[in-house]
């Protein structure tokens, strides 16, 4: 029998299915060259060491805290502590890579930068009170938890060029005047996900001026940052806060595997009555998932020890795979799309991601699921019709293609095919 019983109406929002639809896509069309996923290349993953990193880690710390190595492990097994055991190595590693000064303490490690993000919306923002600001389109972890909850999401305009921030400016004026209160603007200022856009250091520090003016707070979001491919490293938002705006959401899905499940939330940030905020985070943590797991934690804190507290190195042969994709597509793109064989391409354009996993284009018709089925089904290609990434609805003429998961082979094949495809629709 059917229950009356009503769950949370936020649930109904059709923008919440989005993940559900693409992998329906991609276990109907397997075969299909898929620019869908934004899944990190598995050849990188060195699971087999997973042992040996244990080891490093429970040598480690039995040496720090005078005890058996028997002791170390027991604790393994055991609850631990709700804001992470790795939150010194991971401090070190801030510092090293990211140039990033926080006391271990200021650091919750969380189940991937997923519970990170739930934990920080459910620790600060009340439901039917408070507003976050996010860029449309935007990354559908952090907006489409803040549905479930109940939040006011306040879109905000977004270029290449990243979070606009003249409109930033205005929107939060408005709000004001209707005695709103946005807390949070949150952004992926390294390789946007799902634009590839990033935002320039000089667009950093006004992003930082304006939380100060108008007394909020920046989620700054960066899974992707260590995968640069075209220019140098522009410092995170965190690494310029001088006065603790910056919340700092970190992954490890990307530079190490996503099944590690390990994350974690910078947030130096003093409440008052002299509480951390990342007390506050735990509280809320120990009554979600009470801990992130020791296992995981102590396999990152391992490789973490062995590398030196730099991710840099690990990351090297990645990097350059990542690069290679990046360059393939560029040329694809270029090779299929212009020069004098390809008149009919003069009004397709994309950009040039800097970085990490996603590069938009833009294309002169509208983009949505039917046109996908069509391109998967006669062309065997899935890209992300741009629209599924919007909060604020409408036809869109962009189109997400994520270039991590796929092999050099099958981006020039994938790019190839779905050019023809796209000549068919504009001819
Ligand atoms: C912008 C962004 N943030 C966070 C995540 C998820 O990170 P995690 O696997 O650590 O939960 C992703 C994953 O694709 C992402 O694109």
């Amino acid at each position: 029998m059917n229950s009356r019983i009503q769950i949370n109406q936020n649930l109904n929002d059709p923008y919440l299915s989005v993940m559900d639809f693409l992998n329906e896509v991609t276990l109907r069309f397997p075969k299909a060259i898929s620019f869908a996923p934004g899944r990190p290349d598995p050849a990188y993953f060195n699971l087999k060491d997973s042992n040996k990193h244990l080891e490093i880690f429970v040598e480690h710390r039995a040496a720090q805290k005078g005890v058996s190595k028997e002791t170390i492990w027991a604790d393994l097994g055991q609850y631990n502590m709700t804001k992470g055991i790795i939150n010194a190595e991971l401090a070190k590693m801030l510092a090293i890579d990211e140039n990033i000064h926080v006391k271990p303490e200021d650091i919750v490690i969380t189940s991937g930068a997923q519970e990170g993000m739930i934990l920080a919306l459910s620790t600060i923002c009340n439901p039917n009170q408070d507003v976050i600001m996010v860029s449309d389109p935007s990354y559908i972890g952090f907006t489409g938890f803040a549905k479930i909850y109940g939040l006011e999401i306040c879109l905000v305009k977004s270029s290449e060029n990243g979070i606009d921030l003249v409109d930033l400016e205005d929107k939060i004026k408005l709000l004001k005047t209707e005695g709103k209160n946005p807390k949070i603007v949150y952004d992926i200022p390294d390789f946007h996900n799902p634009t590839g856009s990033y935002l320039s250091k000089e667009n950093r520090l006004t992003f930082l001026e304006l939380a100060e003016k108008y007394d909020f707070w920046i989620v700054e979001d960066n899974p992707y940052g260590m995968f640069i491919y075209d220019g140098e490293k522009v410092p995170t938002i965190k690494a310029l806060d001088k006065n603790q705006r910056c919340i700092y959401l970190g992954s490890f899905s990307k530079s190490l595997y996503p099944s590690l499940r390990i994350g974690y939330l910078v947030a130096d940030q003093q409440l008052q009555n002299n509480v951390a905020l990342s007390d506050e985070l735990t509280k809320v943590k120990s009554l979600t998932t009470v801990i992130t797991s020791s296992i995981t934690q102590a396999i990152t804190g391992g490789i973490l020890i062995e590398a030196d507290y730099s991710l840099e190195a690990i990351n090297k042969d990645k990097k350059e795979a990542y690069l290679k994709k990046w360059k393939t597509l560029m040329d694809s793109l270029e090779e299929n799309f212009r020069g004098s064989n390809n008149e009919w391409a003069k009004d397709i354009s994309w950009n040039t991601p800097k970085g990490g996993f996603f590069l938009t284009m833009n294309l002169p018709f509208n983009v949505d699921e039917k046109i996908l089925y069509e391109c998967v089904e006669n062309y065997g290609v899935i890209f992300c019709p741009m629209s599924m990434f919007y909060l604020e609805q409408g036809p869109r003429k962009q189109i997400r293609l994520s270039f991590s998961y796929v092999t050099l082979e099958q981006i020039e094949e994938g790019i190839k095919k779905l050019a023809a495809f796209i000549k068919l629709q504009v001819s």
